[in-house]
């Protein structure tokens, strides 16, 4: 066979053939070809989900061989924008990236001179949670405020904002949305508009999640729109996370809702300026926005003087920032725009998933404490979540099912968590604990104490450190597995009880 095009249509078809054999039991649990789970195997905690489709996908864009990031990516910028409703989305090699551009990005000089994170300058974060929210903070020169989490949610206590707020040092706020639960965003919102700060939402754990609030509340603070797809009536209005603050970040890692492998996403809510200045520290720190293999995109390649170099030198190696390259690669790409087609499944089947082990764990609610959406007040098997009085409700496309295990309890979180582990149940803690308990936020703060600042004891954080876990929501996860959670769960703690 001497037919290029003949030979790739054979190669993908083999391809596929080849990929419903070995990875069946990869397949989302809801499809009916995927291998089942059979008792002895193990539980992962999350995992990739994909079938044929998105190998193929890899393959076809690997014969190709651009490599670097080009149509594909194009391709998946926009279909990633336009699922969440912002201006743009960027794509990057990983969460962490994106953390990492997203707070280079508000240091840029092209912004306003009072609005500019400079060495020195403070940004609040949470305490309890995952590094690489807070690390790009200090990386970038600025002081990480910590304020304390609750228990429960998992979320930062928004109410501690304010006492973090330092006039004229505090310039952003940036934290994540815990476990697939959004935070507080009337009140982070509201705090950032009156103190004219950004808000960087890290929602890297929380693609999928809504927001909403009375209709009044959000038009006060500037938001008149649902996003895409959304509606809960004409009095409210109902976002998306990653949506209310200016730049919000994705990680495309497998445990999370979607995924490419290595990958992660920077979202440019509203502001075509921000996206300019991102890519730009995405790219080396070029002034130049040529997409890779094109020229000239600004009809002036030679037009220009910038720094003290030479009129007329070429824009293409022109660099208004210190940048990076964190670009992922196109196969990469193709693979996430077959998981963003899937992602409507995925986020519903995290919330199955997490009523389904909510529902088989309630009677033991006098030992461990049970996650709750922000601004929720209970949860009842039969009316499901009751609400504060703000108005704020929460939609959760949880990234893990969070719980604690009570102060009476008959035994530890590491004894429950053992326990998991003899039976081949993924579980993990929740990410960092408290952060500034870890080795490297401790020596820096011994080395540098000005490094960080704490409000308050963090004593909350301490609380998450110590009795937290979390078990898998994740799509690939079947009725089986779920009810052997179950059942491993209740007899370990009835047995102990
Ligand atoms: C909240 C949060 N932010 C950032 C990251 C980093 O993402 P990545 O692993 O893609 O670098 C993670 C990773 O799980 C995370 O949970």
């Amino acid at each position: 066979m001497s037919d290029p095009t003949a030979l790739r249509q054979e190669i993908l078809r083999l391809t596929r053939e080849y990929s419903r054999q070995v990875h069946s039991s990869f397949r989302p649990a809801s499809d009916p070809s995927r291998q089942p789970w059979t008792a002895g195997n193990p539980i992962p905690y999350a995992g990739r989900v994909f079938t044929e489709d998105e190998v193929e996908a890899a393959v076809s864009t690997t014969l190709d061989f651009w490599l670097t990031l080009g149509t594909e990516g194009e391709a998946l910028q926009k279909e990633l924008a336009k699922f969440i409703g912002v201006r743009h989305s960027l794509l990057v090699n990983s969460g962490s990236s994106a953390n990492l551009v997203a707070i280079s990005a508000l240091t840029s000089p092209k912004l306003p001179s009072d609005r500019r994170i400079k060495p020195g300058d403070e940004v609040i974060t949470v305490a309890a949670g995952f590094p690489t929210t807070v690390s790009p903070i200090l990386q970038v020169g600025a002081v990480p405020v910590f304020i304390d989490a609750d228990p429960i949610t998992g979320n930062a206590r928004c109410e501690q904002l304010e006492a973090a707020y330092s006039p004229g040092k505090t310039k952003a706020v940036m934290m994540a949305h815990a476990l697939g639960n959004p935070f507080d965003l009337a009140t982070t919102v509201g705090f950032c508009r009156q103190h004219g700060l950004w808000l960087v939402e890290d929602n890297c754990d929380a693609l999928g999640c809504t927001y909403s609030m009375p209709r009044e509340l959000a038009e006060s603070l500037g938001f008149k729109e649902n996003s895409p797809g959304l509606d809960e009536g004409p009095d409210r209005v109902v976002r998306w996370t990653g949506t209310w603050g200016d730049i919000s970040t994705q990680s495309f890692y497998p445990p999370h809702h979607l995924t490419m492998g290595e990958g992660g996403a920077v979202n440019i809510v509203r502001d075509q300026k921000l996206k300019v200045i991102a890519e730009s520290f995405r790219d080396w720190g070029r002034d130049c926005w040529c997409p890779s293999g094109i020229d000239n995109t600004c009809n002036k390649r030679f037009g220009w003087q910038l720094g003290e170099l030479p009129e007329g030198y070429d824009h293409k190696y022109t660099y208004s920032h210190l940048g990076f390259n964190l670009k992922p690669l196109d196969p990469q790409a193709a693979i996430g725009r077959v998981q963003l087609q899937r992602l409507p499944e995925f986020i519903e089947a995290r919330k199955q998933n997490w009523e389904v082990l909510r529902k088989g764990l309630a009677d033991l609610e006098d030992v461990l404490e049970f996650a709750l959406p922000t601004h929720s007040t209970g949860w009842d098997p039969d009316e499901g979540f009751s609400w504060d009085s703000t108005g704020c409700r929460t939609e959760c496309s949880w990234f893990g099912f969070k719980l604690a295990v009570k102060p009476g309890a008959p035994f530890s979180r590491t004894e429950l968590a053992q326990e998991l582990d003899r039976n081949m149940i993924g579980n993990r803690m929740l990410f960092g604990g408290n952060l500034v308990r870890q080795p490297a936020f401790v020596q820096l703060r011994q080395e540098r104490p000005e490094s960080m600042r704490l409000i308050g004891d963090l004593a909350d954080s301490d609380v998450i450190m110590n009795t937290t876990l979390f078990l898998g929501t994740y799509p690939g996860l079947t009725l089986d597995m779920l009810n052997k959670e179950v059942d491993v769960i209740n007899a370990f703690a009835t047995v102990n009880v």
